[in-house]
């Protein structure tokens, strides 16, 4: 159902095509898996919705066999104070990659925890720079780096940063720090595999390429981290991944678990395997080029562009368009959701007014991303923001020779 502004508000037919990077649209079996009536917790399809949603997310992110499938109940920023809580503290420091927004954010948090964070820089519109995570990590000759915790889809930017090259970074500098990495944004979007990658943590979040409401954060964690974890002697609780490997439910979410969520969570496992997800990472990737193309060719008009300033580096579930100075990305928004019936998102900290980013991630297909493009275009044109007309037309060019799988 549309969510109104009031009871007495008009009622708008239709439906608003939402493409915020997060939360996304929701699947009607997910929708329906969610209207789940309660259980009592010893009911052995309590402990099977559970197993299901381990192994489902375990083989979404190719983790080890022997690696650990941990929840918790929050959002991206609960997993995050979750990695916190277990690597870091006294001597043990964390190296966050600059990347955007969200690298900012967890070490922001990881510092107010008390953390000491190392940071690398970053330029706006680029990725990590790898060759200057590498050089931090050369320069911790005594290893107090414990971690690096990277982000792979800085969801402000629209950036997908090099995961293998992070990887690499660390080896060539033969540092034994452990690779953290946030997917939140890519996960079920990007090719992402923790066993090639050899990370040690990868996380995520219901409520994006998932296509499940927020509140359940996740983490595969492998045997080296929860070792690290063991090892690790700041007082926790209610993040400690110790506790969360236990062998009942109760245990396993220390207290009570989600079971809507975890339903929500299993019917969209189901969707991604009936799907495949070689033709769901496809189909991000054709959805994805054809928002691009879209933005290219507005940009010959002058006023707006790719955020994304190095074409490989553009990710797959959101576009950061950016605005020419004197153009108000909130009043586009707001013409795009109650003229046009898009729903985008916003820039975030210090992008805030200056982009505008056009979601692509999850439950959508062709016709909602040319439906969007065209409500944006309208949207662009009544704002006068100068752009060249015929985007919806280059997007359509795209999707037609863009490989299907
Ligand atoms: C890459 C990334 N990490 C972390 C977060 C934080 O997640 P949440 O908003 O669920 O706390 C987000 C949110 O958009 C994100 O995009």
């Amino acid at each position: 159902m549309e969510p109104s502004m009031s009871l007495s508000a008009p009622r708008i037919p239709g439906r608003r095509l939402l493409h915020s990077p997060g939360p996304t649209p929701l699947p009607d079996a997910v929708l329906a898996a969610l209207m789940l009536q309660p259980m009592d917790l010893a009911d052995p399809r309590v402990m099977a919705l559970i197993g299901d949603c381990e192994q489902g997310l375990k083989a979404l992110v190719d983790a080890p066999a022997d690696a650990e499938l941990l929840f918790f109940i929050g959002n991206g920023h609960a997993a995050w104070e979750a990695v916190v809580a277990n690597l870091l503290g006294p001597g043990r420091a964390a190296l966050v990659p600059g990347g955007g927004t969200f690298s900012n954010g967890w070490a922001e948090m990881a510092a107010g925890l008390g953390a000491e964070v190392i940071g690398t820089p970053h330029a706006e519109g680029q990725p990590i720079d790898s060759a200057a995570v590498e050089q931090a990590l050369r320069d911790d000759r005594d290893h107090r780096i414990a971690a690096v915790l990277a982000v792979h889809t800085d969801t402000a930017g629209g950036i997908t940063s090099d995961m293998a090259a992070i990887r690499r970074a660390l080896d060539a500098a033969g540092h034994p720090a452990l690779l953290v990495i946030d997917a939140v944004a890519s996960l079920a979007a990007e090719p992402l595999s923790m066993r090639a990658l050899g990370a040690d943590v990868v996380l995520g979040a219901s409520q994006k390429g998932l296509m499940v409401p927020p509140g359940l954060a996740f983490m595969a964690v492998g045997q080296a981290a929860l070792a690290s974890a063991r090892d690790n002697p700041v007082p926790r609780w209610y993040w400690d991944w110790q506790r969360r490997v236990a062998p009942h439910s109760y245990g396993k979410f220390c207290g009570t678990p989600p079971l809507p969520l975890l339903a929500g969570v299993r019917a969209s496992l189901g969707l991604i395997a009936q799907e495949t997800l070689p033709a769901v990472l496809a189909r991000h990737r054709r959805l994805a080029g054809a928002v691009h193309a879209a933005v290219t060719h507005w940009a010959a008009g002058g006023g707006v562009g790719l955020h994304c300033r190095v074409p490989s580096a553009r990710s797959v579930a959101v576009t950061a368009m950016d605005l020419a100075p004197g153009h108000d990305g909130e009043a586009l928004r707001t013409v795009a959701r109650e003229r046009f019936q898009v729903a985008m998102a916003g820039g975030l900290a210090t992008l805030a007014g200056r982009v505008v980013r056009i979601g692509h991630l999850g439950d959508q297909n062709e016709a909602g991303i040319l439906g969007a493009l065209a409500g944006i275009e309208g949207a662009l044109g009544v704002q006068g923001i100068p752009h060249a007309r015929g985007g919806v037309e280059a997007a359509i060019a795209a999707l037609s020779v863009a490989p299907m799988h």
